[in-house]
């Protein structure tokens, strides 16, 4: 087992660069499930929720494996294989292959999906607005199998503006005639890239990013060779890590148009953000004020996968600052593990109330989920001492050799066995 060790108190100054995004990554390999023909993903990290991904692919007969930092995939011998809970366990966007599935060959049987322990996290909404598509879906509490043979495409209406149940819709309407329109979609990033990916593979996705998505069918989807966009959750830990570590740091390959509620933020703390073509530099000089009050939100609003990392944040802020999580019900676990340090945070349900220190210590914490286990890392980042933060399996789940980028930025921590 390994663990990091890190040694609070250096000063950021270095440069870093970002890697491309597993949540855009994630349903797009799900896609090439729906593609005849050879994808190339260029300049893809290496993470855990990756690889199960491929493991994924592989199960169905497709070829998925890795070229250097590329990925290669070619699902054209694909068959609609159940997928069982043990490749499904891991990945909460295994729910993603249902879509692909049933618009290439109308049937799909998928395990219930796994994934980070931050809430309830229910698919009703995948379900729902499948079946408004015409499909047959038989829930069996742990399987989910869907009969597509009637599926028509047609308009489905969002109660919540959902990423997964958004893209899986999306690609479940891909090789169908007629037009789906999906109202009230979910608008991150991710959702464009996706739509970026099917249109350069040959399908028609309109409108992503907006209030409505229009997809026509097509006959038929092709091969070709993609870069994902730039990770915008890795990006904005590792400006709120050098907001903690009060330094100078530059981070490349970062859309900061992705970023605006948190760029937003920071700013109004008094840390410097500059913007540059394809890179961040961003400065704090002198202890952050506190914000007040912020809430996460779907985007263009504050991201509920930046929350832990803010509250982090919050803990060394001169004052006192609120956080309400909207999106996901348990996404405060992470804060028991957080008090070891001396930080002074109260928890009530969905609402945490963060009164900021000077100063912390460094403490020994264990990751429980992905981004709680990277906002543990970052309040280490400041802390007076030696922390040791335990459970590096969620933490490598979404962040590609996280301790390099932090080490290349300035800070002191070492990935070393336990
Ligand atoms: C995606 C991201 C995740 C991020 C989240 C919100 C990926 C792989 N994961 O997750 O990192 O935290 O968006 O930005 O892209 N909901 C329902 N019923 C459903 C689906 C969702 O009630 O069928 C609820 C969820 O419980 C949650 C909210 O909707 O409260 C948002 O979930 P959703 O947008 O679907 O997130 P994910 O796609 O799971």
């Amino acid at each position: 087992m390994e663990c990091f060790k890190v040694i609070g108190g250096r000063k950021f100054d270095g440069k870093t660069r970002n890697i491309a995004s597993k949540n855009a990554i994630l349903p797009i390999l799900a896609c090439c499930l729906a593609i005849s023909g050879e994808v190339v993903l260029r300049n893809c990290p290496r993470l855990s929720d990756i690889d199960a991904m491929l493991d994924i692919i592989r199960a169905t007969g497709g070829r998925a494996e890795w070229d250097s930092g590329n990925i290669v995939v070619d699902c054209t011998q694909s068959e609609p294989r159940d997928i069982g809970a043990e490749l499904t366990g891991n990945i909460r966007s295994s729910v993603f292959v249902l879509g692909p599935l049933l618009t290439r060959f109308s049937t799909a049987s998928v395990s219930y999906p796994g994934g980070c322990d931050i809430g309830l996290r229910p698919i009703d909404l995948h379900i729902s607005g499948l079946r408004k598509l015409g499909a047959e879906v038989i829930d069996e509490g742990r399987k989910i199998s869907v009969d597509g043979k009637n599926m028509r495409n047609s308009a489905v209406f969002l109660d919540f503006p959902s990423v997964g149940a958004t893209e899986n819709l999306i690609m479940a309407s891909l090789l169908k005639s007629g037009k789906t329109i999906i109202h009230n979609p979910a608008r991150e990033p991710e959702i464009v890239d996706l739509a970026d990916f099917i249109n350069l593979a040959g399908g028609k996705v309109l409108g992503a990013g907006g209030n409505v998505i229009v997809v026509e069918g097509v006959n038929k989807l092709n091969g070709c060779e993609y870069f994902p966009m730039p990770d915008r959750i890795v990006a904005g830990t590792l400006m709120i890590a050098s907001a903690i570590a009060e330094g100078d740091s530059v981070i490349e390959n970062v859309d900061l148009r992705h970023l605006g509620s948190l760029t937003d933020m920071l700013s109004r703390c008094g840390v410097g953000i500059t913007s540059y073509r394809d890179s961040v530099r961003v400065r704090a000089k002198k202890r952050p004020k506190a914000i007040g009050k912020t809430e996460t939100q779907p985007y263009p609003g504050f991201p509920t996968d930046l929350q832990a990392q803010f509250v982090a944040f919050s803990a060394y802020c001169d004052g006192c600052s609120v956080m309400i999580e909207n999106l996901f019900e348990s996404r405060f676990k992470y804060v028991g593990e957080l008090l070891r340090t001396g930080a002074d945070i109260t928890v009530r349900d969905r609402v945490a109330v963060v009164r900021g220190k000077k100063s912390l210590s460094g403490a020994e914490m264990e990751a429980g989920d992905l981004r709680g286990g990277a906002a543990l890392v970052l309040a280490a980042l400041g802390a007076r001492g030696e922390s040791v933060i335990k459970g590096l399996k969620h933490i490598d789940r979404g962040y590609e050799r996280l301790e390099n980028a932090l080490s290349a930025l300035g800070a002191d921590i070492k990935r070393t066995k336990m």
